[in-house]
């Protein structure tokens, strides 16, 4: 089950595509039904984390993303509500430009993203 797997954990990453700035549907569902009252929530049986990583590859450049406010959007989403004080510590990794639109830009940002992610396994 989710939440005893949840409570066997020190670290939790979420990985998706940005979907209308959002987690894709399948993911906010599996928020409406892990992260339940009594465990995420009311008097929680949830364990602290000590750490939650949120890693989501974007279409749009995080320039634009910001400019948008839609980088704040997904921070006050992800970080601040669903993660909240459910971990000690919390980060946002945005792997941004990964557009099928322009094949050049996507392949000259794939290296910097791969580097980000080995370099963030590594510290684990
Ligand atoms: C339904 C849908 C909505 C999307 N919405 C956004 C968005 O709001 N912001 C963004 O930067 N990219 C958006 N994208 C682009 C995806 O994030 C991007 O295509 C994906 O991360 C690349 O992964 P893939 O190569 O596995 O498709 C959207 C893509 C789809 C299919």
């Amino acid at each position: 089950m989710e939440q005893e797997k949840i409570n066997h954990c020190d670290t939790i990453i979420f990985i998706y595509p940005v979907f209308w700035t959002e987690a894709p549907a399948k993911l906010v569902g599996w928020f409406d039904r892990v992260w339940t009252y009594g465990f995420a929530y009311g008097n929680r049986s949830m364990k602290k984390l000590d750490k939650a990583y949120v890693i989501c590859i974007a279409g749009r450049s995080l320039s634009h993303l910001q400019e948008h406010g839609h980088l704040q959007s997904m921070k006050s989403v992800m970080l601040e509500d669903r993660i909240f004080d459910r971990a000690k510590s919390k980060e946002l990794i945005v792997l941004d430009s990964m557009t099928k639109f322009n094949e050049e830009v996507r392949r000259l940002n794939w290296d910097k993203h791969l580097h980000t992610v080995y370099q963030l396994g590594q510290s684990l």
